[in-house]
């Protein structure tokens, strides 16, 4: 009996060893299940990111060589492919001639010229249809896989609605193009632009909050400002586009001062009537806010920076503060450089990239603030919960 209890444990020392080593390789691979799916739908959010970024440079450079009317239709899957043949392009050209902006400002314009101005509309639409297909295809492969818990589905989903409705604010810009203007409404152009800025902060921030490590501590002051920063950068790209689309950077080009003044008076800025109308179709009252913006920005990202110095004492909070500061200002001196150089083409590019990286900059340094006061590292970590 003793003989043989000795035995049985002789023979299975060896093996309990194999089974614990067994056991420890399956809990490894359990825990490391989750971090990889979380891995994997943060590294595809911030590919969603990077070709939204790339949809809105191309789409600014299509509006500063005023190609965005060279497509006059809406085909979501026909439009895919662009004309193939001689008389594809004649007829796609005579289209375009049947418009305004190409009796008014085209006038003799070759077929190699609407070549040109209708490859760039095209590449935007294209892009605009990738950012659908990249996210979708994933989105269902994680969704079929039971990745995505139910707090990221619904955040998901919304920029997914959100990008869908971004195709139809899309065209319905350019529709207001095609009858009695030869540009598209400013109106309509910021809002499309506001709602792709949105769709990226909202893209980059989901993306943020999968990522591992602890959210940096901060005072509720400190949280509030990063926030309010982010919303300020987004009001400023509204603005932005609304000067863009009144071709308002192509007037009052001197600074600091705008009309021969630093403030210009009240019958100067709120020529038209009703007194709203000024703030989206009177160029001087445009440039005038897009320029106060730019300081009220300035001055609160520095106040931003003091704060972080004085309460935090240095750390990640200031790095952040100080990264946000620098891409104000520089940003600042980039659009000054744009309106008196008169907005050539490299230089309005350069400050609508700008753009997306200061409000990539200022989500990040939010994000960053906010995930570990309000604890949602935690909620992150179940976001995407093993299947
Ligand atoms: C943080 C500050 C700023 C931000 C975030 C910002 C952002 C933008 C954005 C998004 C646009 C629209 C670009 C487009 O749709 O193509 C724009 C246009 C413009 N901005 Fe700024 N801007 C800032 C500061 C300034 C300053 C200080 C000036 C000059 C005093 C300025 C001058 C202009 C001009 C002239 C345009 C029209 C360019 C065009 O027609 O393409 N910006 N800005």
């Amino acid at each position: 009996m003793d003989c043989g209890r000795r035995d049985r444990s002789i023979r299975s020392a060896p093996f309990r060893r194999k089974e614990a080593v067994g056991d420890a390789i399956h809990m490894t691979r359990a825990l490391a299940r989750p971090d990889l799916q979380r891995r994997a739908i943060r590294l595809w959010l911030i590919v969603v990111g990077a070709v939204v970024c790339l949809t809105v440079l191309v789409g600014g450079a299509t509006r500063l060589t005023e190609s965005g009317l060279s497509i006059v239709e809406w085909r979501p899957v026909a439009g895919v492919l662009p004309p193939l043949s001689a008389g594809q392009w004649q007829n796609e050209f005579e289209k375009y001639q049947a418009i305004p902006q190409y009796r008014t400002l085209n006038a003799g314009m070759t077929l190699a010229q609407f070549k040109t101005i209708y490859w760039w509309e095209w590449t935007h639409r294209l892009l605009g249809r990738l950012i659908g297909v990249v996210f979708l295809l994933p989105f269902l492969y994680f969704l079929w896989r039971g990745w995505v818990g139910r707090r990221l589905r619904a955040g998901l989903a919304a920029i997914f609605a959100l990008g869908a409705l971004q195709g139809a604010v899309g065209w319905w810009m350019v529709a207001s193009g095609l009858a009695d203007r030869i540009e598209v409404s400013q109106y309509r152009l910021a809002i499309h632009l506001l709602l792709a800025s949105l769709i990226f902060v909202a893209t980059l921030w989901m993306a943020q909050r999968l990522k591992p490590g602890a959210g940096i501590e901060a005072p509720a002051r400190i949280r509030a400002g990063a926030i309010g920063l982010v919303v300020l950068v987004l009001m400023q790209i509204h603005l932005g586009a609304v000067l863009a689309g009144l071709r308002g950077g192509l007037v009052y080009n001197t600074w600091p001062l705008i009309d021969g003044e630093l403030i210009p008076g009240p019958h100067a800025l709120f020529r038209l009537g009703p007194a709203w109308r000024n703030f989206f179709e009177n160029a001087l009252t445009v440039q005038f806010d897009h320029r106060l913006m730019a300081y009220v920005l300035w001055v609160l990202a520095l106040l931003h920076v003091l704060d972080a110095t004085w309460t935090l004492r240095g750390g990640p909070a200031l790095a952040g503060a100080l990264a946000v500061a620098a891409g104000v200002t520089v940003q600042g001196m980039l659009g000054i450089v744009t309106l008196v150089q008169q907005v050539p083409i490299a230089l309005a590019l350069s400050h609508q990239g700008m753009a997306i990286a200061v409000l990539a900059i200022a989500v990040v340094h939010a994000e960053r603030l906010q995930a570990r006061s309000l604890g949602l590292r935690l909620v992150a970590a179940r976001l995407a919960p093993s299947s």
